[in-house]
């Protein structure tokens, strides 16, 4: 049996797979089954930025009917105080952290570094290892330039990090004019961890209804494409750890992964698909690959078809397919 364990973000894991965000990761009962099944770490789904920022109005607003709002209560603001989603996604941290060996890490779907970085706060104190933070900004505003954009994405990470001293890590999209460098800069901020990428709610619409409707919810192990050249490119040019996300179905998929230079692996919809069966049989694969290539540790392999180390570093940067099926 060769030996997973692994270094994410500063974290320990026994094996590089994780659950990612998902419905999967909502709830107690789930997350102990994933940790049954053999996964290495959890992020739990994420808290959105509008949900937080909801809950704190609410409060504020009902505290200031009831003439118990001072300027200063701001500084003393207890987000205990705070019903429902807030405090129950506390507790699924304690108690996740109570219940589980492996990390537990928090999600926040972040659009700003407004005041809901306060919270990130609460989080930690909760026992939270590490926290995701999903940020995106659909570059859809024709008002906004894109280093407007871009800007955003440093506020949120310096912000939420005056207010935590556990790891964080950036989870993307690949919607940047300029994804190499700026990934690598956001790397260098003092981040423990890039995940490339989030897949998105996108539209499409019904003819027969002529309404918007979502359009493939859940990944195939074609996309994997993607995420795959850029954890390739990425690979021994950033400052912290790489998580590889999107389109990873089977052993194959996640093997991919770590020898494009991933440190770990998340994956949701394969969950969604196969059931929690898939993570033993994930880890068996891996297992058996290593075994064959007589591989004991994953850092004897991790990387090895990076843009950095293989031989043909263009491979990855080839991207018309000049005569593909010319010969048909
Ligand atoms: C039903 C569902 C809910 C999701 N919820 C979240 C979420 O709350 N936060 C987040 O960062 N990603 C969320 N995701 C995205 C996944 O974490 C993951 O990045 C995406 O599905 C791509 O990985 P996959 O191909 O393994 O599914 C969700 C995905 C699915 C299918």
């Amino acid at each position: 049996m060769a030996d997973l364990t692994t270094n994410y973000m500063g974290l320990e894991l026994k094996n590089p797979l994780i659950a990612s965000s998902s419905g999967f990761t909502d709830s107690l009962e789930k997350l102990k089954t994933l940790e049954e099944k053999g996964i290495g770490a959890v992020v739990l789904k994420s808290l959105f930025e509008e949900e937080i920022m909801h809950e704190m109005e609410e409060t504020f607003t009902k505290m200031k009917s009831e003439n118990f709002l001072y300027p200063e209560t701001h500084n003393y603001f207890e987000y205990e105080d705070i019903e429902d989603t807030l405090s129950q996604y506390i507790k699924l941290i304690s108690d996740a952290k109570k219940e589980l060996s492996i990390p537990v890490i928090a999600s926040v779907n972040c659009i700003s570094n407004q005041k809901w970085t306060h919270f990130a706060k609460e989080l930690e104190d909760a026992g939270a290892d590490g926290i995701e933070l999903n940020a995106f900004i659909l570059p859809s505003d024709f008002t906004r330039t894109s280093e407007e954009n871009e800007k955003m994405y440093f506020d949120i990470v310096k912000e939420v990090q005056k207010h935590v001293s556990i790891p964080i890590a950036l989870k993307l999209s690949y919607y940047f004019s300029s994804l190499a460098p700026t990934l690598k800069e956001l790397s260098e901020t003092g981040i423990n961890a890039l995940v490339l990428f989030n897949r998105f709610y996108s539209p499409v619409f019904n003819l027969k209804t002529m309404k918007v409707t979502p359009s493939h919810v859940l990944s195939s192990p074609s996309d994997i494409a993607i995420s795959l050249r850029w954890i390739a490119i990425m690979s021994g040019r950033v400052n912290c750890s790489l998580a590889a996300s999107t389109g990873v179905h089977d052993g194959q998929g996640f093997i991919k992964q770590l020898v494009a230079g991933a440190d770990a692996v998340q994956i949701s919809s394969t969950i969604y698909k196969n059931g929690y069966d898939v993570i033993p049989g994930m880890l068996n694969v891996l297992n058996e690959w290593m075994d064959e290539q007589e591989y004991e540790t994953i850092n004897e392999f991790k990387g090895s078809m990076s843009q950095k180390e293989i031989k043909s570093p263009a491979a990855y940067e080839r991207v018309q397919f000049m005569k593909y099926f010319s010969e048909k």
